[in-house]
Formats: structure tokens, C-alpha cells, sequence
């Protein structure tokens, strides 16, 4: 398992965290175009359910939800679903700070700390996801009759 409280740091890049008070800001990627177009669910969420889905993740003993942070800045944020002895891993770049090589760094310092094998669903065509998969040590598995792409790494990770 994620150790929760861990501070988890490479150079100037560290995951912490979500908690409450981080709703607007993840509201506000939730939102951003990109994001939904990359999100099993496309549609605008509204606050009130974006605030009950943050306390319900922030309870839920089988989700990790992290804020990442470079030089103090949020500036991503990464979601490891645990569930049949496999963490599912799921990321958003803030729109700020895409392009950087942030989304590489940030799944690959969370993919390093977990023993377990790790999935992540990538939606074809987006090429920088399935770059980020393949970075943090995923291998591509297949394509789903829905256009998706499921990146695997099943071998324990020693490094962590
Ligand atoms: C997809 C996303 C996470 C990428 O984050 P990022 O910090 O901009 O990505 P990085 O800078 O780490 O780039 C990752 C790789 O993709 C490449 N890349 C970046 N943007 C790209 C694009 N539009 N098309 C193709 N490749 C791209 C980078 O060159 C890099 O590859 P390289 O190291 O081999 O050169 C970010 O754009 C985002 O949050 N998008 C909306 C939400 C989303 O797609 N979430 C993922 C759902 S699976």
C-alpha cells in the first residue's frame, strides 16, 4: 500500500495529499476541455457533485488522491484506484503547466512507489498519456472496442 501521509519527493516536484480545500482547484481541471475530452465522462461537472465525489474519494480506504506540487505550486494531480491486488493509476496536468514534462515526472515518482502492478486507461489518440504510461514503466496491453487503450506494468517494483 501508498503510505497517505508520505511526503513523496524527487527534485522540486512532490505529491501530497488532496484534501478539501483543493475542490476548486480540482473542480476548475476537472472542467478544462482537454481534461473532459480525455475523461471516460465528457460532460461538465457541477460543483455540488464534483464536492460530493471529492469527499467520498477522500473517505474511500481504496482511493489515493494526490495534489502535486513543483516549488510549493499544484501543478498536476495523480489517482491510484486500488482494487483485485492492481492500483489503476489516472492523471490531469493543470492547463498551466502541460508541455513541461510534468505529467512524465509526477505518474512515473507515484508508479515508483508502488509494489503492486499498476493499469492505466488511456484514450486513443491521446499520444502524451500513452507517452506517460510507457514512462512510468506500463507496457501497452490492448485496445478495447471503445477506443481505449489499457497500459499494464505487472511485475513488483523493487525501487519502492
Ligand atoms: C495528457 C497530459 C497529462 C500530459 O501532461 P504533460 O505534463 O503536458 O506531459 P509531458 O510534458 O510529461 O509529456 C509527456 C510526453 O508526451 C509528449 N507530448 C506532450 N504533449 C503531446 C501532444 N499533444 N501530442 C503528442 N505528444 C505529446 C511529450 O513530448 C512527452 O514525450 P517525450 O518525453 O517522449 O518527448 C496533460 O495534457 C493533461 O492533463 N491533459 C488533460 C487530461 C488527460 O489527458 N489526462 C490523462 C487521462 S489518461
Amino acid at each position: 500500500m501508498i503510505n497517505r501521509t508520505e511526503q513523496n519527493r524527487t527534485e522540486h516536484l512532490s505529491l501530497r495529499p488532496a484534501t478539501i480545500e483543493d475542490a476548486e482547484m480540482l473542480f476548475k481541471w476537472r472542467n478544462d476541455i482537454d481534461t473532459r475530452m480525455a475523461s471516460h465522462t465528457t460532460e461538465e461537472v457541477k460543483l455540488d457533485k464534483h464536492i460530493g465525489w471529492l469527499k467520498a474519494t477522500l473517505e474511500n480506504k481504496n482511493r489515493q488522491l494526490f495534489v502535486t506540487e513543483e516549488n510549493g505550486v499544484a501543478v498536476g494531480t495523480v489517482r491510484a484506484d486500488y482494487a483485485d491486488s492492481v492500483y489503476e493509476l489516472s492523471w490531469t496536468v493543470s492547463p498551466e503547466a502541460r508541455g513541461k514534462g510534468i505529467g512524465k515526472r509526477m505518474v512515473s515518482l507515484l508508479a515508483n512507489k508502488i509494489n503492486e502492478p499498476i493499469r492505466a486507461e488511456v484514450k486513443k489518440g491521446n499520444d502524451a498519456s500513452s507517452r506517460i504510461a510507457e514512462y512510468s514503466g506500463m507496457k501497452f496491453v490492448r485496445e478495447d472496442s471503445n477506443n481505449v487503450l489499457h497500459y499494464q506494468r505487472d511485475e513488483i517494483n523493487q525501487k519502492a
